[in-house]
């Protein structure tokens, strides 16, 4: 299966591929014209039938998730929303930002379908706020569309209405996750709400709200426009379609890779030219830095939910950090959970003063400080964050940890025997020193 499916890439490469005229002289917008003549109702089922998983993480089916929005209660109408989360900010995912940056139209064309799909008038894409130059893209993309008719009143003479809004947040991780996304859209502080209810059936404003990926709502308007069972032939069995992969770290030529789910880590590495000279795989995360560390006895590994899931991790974003023998894996975790407690929200006990302790203690392992107790002083404080929780963010910050000391507790330990780490800093192009260090 080595070959790559360009389709949400396919124009990134074209001349001026974020405006108007080059996605229209591509086909761009034809989806949205035939979406218009189906019923919304029939456009849920075929991106249900497409077997279309949100590319957000979790891998929830889109169309199941739209079929949750509840029917209108002609005694007490009220409004249904759809939200594109675009906050793309788990460490080593990049495929949102360069789909938005080179192909806006790919994903407003998702949004107007989508929304249409779902009886929604206004729509919102919520940006990570850092990345100023895709809000400005996208802004510019939106004003295109209202000014062909694809957005506005009686998009071309349907009778459909739909306003779109561009939101950028202040960048905060934790505003990636939906509920908080919510709460921060309403002008609140970003913190996860309790569920049930559920945003299908009291979201944004309290109305029935869709919650969808980026690159969930830009793969709608090829599900439309060349029919479900084209996305279902790509993928595997229960993980159909293309989706992006995002190759980073010692690789030749690090990227964004479309290609169908259940590809294997050792073609992806093959694509981008294989590991960089000389040197050979030692860990890499398949979801991000919360998704569970795996090692090169999972390189032939089908890359779809299931296989990963079977494997003891998770498929999560794709996004495929590659480290080879020269980094140290106990610095690279290290820096992750510093992450972790940088963005914990501050909601719930065992994550807040747990991320806090998980950074304790790796630092004192890291540097050579600890002693063997504190590994499982780790993996129990671990056990205290698991499952306690109040959401993802806190499971995904033990993931790191306790696969690391699963697949490499020796070099935990050789950092105790040696009084600090045993690598040479110089040697890794990914983890040099950052201030002091034993
Ligand atoms: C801490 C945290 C951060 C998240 N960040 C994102 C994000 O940046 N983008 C995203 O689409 N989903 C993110 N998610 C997942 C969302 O909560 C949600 O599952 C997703 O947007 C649903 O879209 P999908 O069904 O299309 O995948 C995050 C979840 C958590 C717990
Ligand atoms: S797990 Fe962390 S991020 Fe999630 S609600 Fe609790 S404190 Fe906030």
């Amino acid at each position: 299966m080595s070959t790559l499916t360009p389709v949400l890439t396919d124009n990134w490469d074209a001349d001026r591929a974020w405006t108007l005229p080059a996605y229209e002289s591509r086909g761009g917008y034809a989806a949205l014209k035939k979406a218009l003549r189906t019923a919304p109702a029939d456009i849920v089922t075929q991106v249900k039938d497409s077997g279309l998983r949100g590319r957000g993480g979790a891998g929830f089916p889109t169309g199941m998730k739209w079929s949750f929005i509840p029917p209108q209660d002609e005694k007490n109408p009220k409004p249904h929303y759809l939200v594109v989360n675009a906050d793309e900010s788990e460490p080593g995912t990049c495929k949102d930002i360069p789909l938005m940056m080179a192909s806006p139209h790919t994903l407003v064309e998702g949004v107007i379908i989508s929304s249409y799909a779902i009886s929604a008038n206004t729509a919102f894409i919520y940006v990570r706020g850092e990345v100023l130059h895709v809000i400005r893209r996208l802004q510019a993309a939106v004003e295109e569309a209202y000014r062909a008719g694809h957005l506005g009143t009686d998009i071309h003479g349907s009778g459909y209405d739909l306003d779109l809004v561009v939101h950028a947040g202040a960048g905060a991780y934790i505003c990636g996750e939906e509920t908080a996304l919510l709460d921060s859209l309403e002008g609140r502080r970003g913190q996860p709400r309790l569920r049930p209810p559920f945003p299908a059936v009291a979201g944004l404003y309290a109305s029935p709200t869709v919650i969808n990926n980026v690159e969930s709502i830009a793969s709608v308007p090829s599900i439309v426009a060349n029919g479900p069972e084209w996305f279902a032939s790509m993928g595997s069995e229960k993980s159909k379609g293309y989706v992006i992969y995002s190759l980073s770290g010692h690789v030749k030529r690090p990227g964004q890779y479309e290609a169908p789910l259940g590809i294997t880590l050792r073609e992806l590495i093959d694509l981008g030219g294989g590991m960089r000279e000389g040197h050979e795989l030692k860990f890499w995360t398949p979801g991000g830095s919360s998704t569970p560390l795996l090692t090169a006895d999972h390189l032939d590994m089908p890359l779809d939910y299931e296989a990963v899931g079977a494997a003891g991790s998770m498929l999560g974003t794709r996004a495929l950090q590659i480290f080879d023998e020269t980094t140290c894996v106990v610095r690279a975790v290290l820096r992750w959970t510093e992450f972790y407690k940088h963005e914990s929200c501050g909601k719930c006990t065992p994550c807040r003063e747990g991320t806090w302790w998980l950074v304790q203690t790796l630092a004192a392992l890291e540097s050579g400080r600890g002693t063997e107790a504190d590994l499982d002083l780790l993996v129990d404080q671990c056990d205290n964050i698991l499952g306690r929780a109040f959401c993802a963010l806190g499971d995904g910050a033990t993931s790191p940890i306790t696969s690391s000391i699963e697949y490499f507790r020796d070099e935990f330990i050789a950092h105790l025997t040696h009084g600090g780490c045993p690598f040479d800093p110089a040697a890794s192009t990914v983890f040099a020193p950052q201030g002091a260090h034993a």
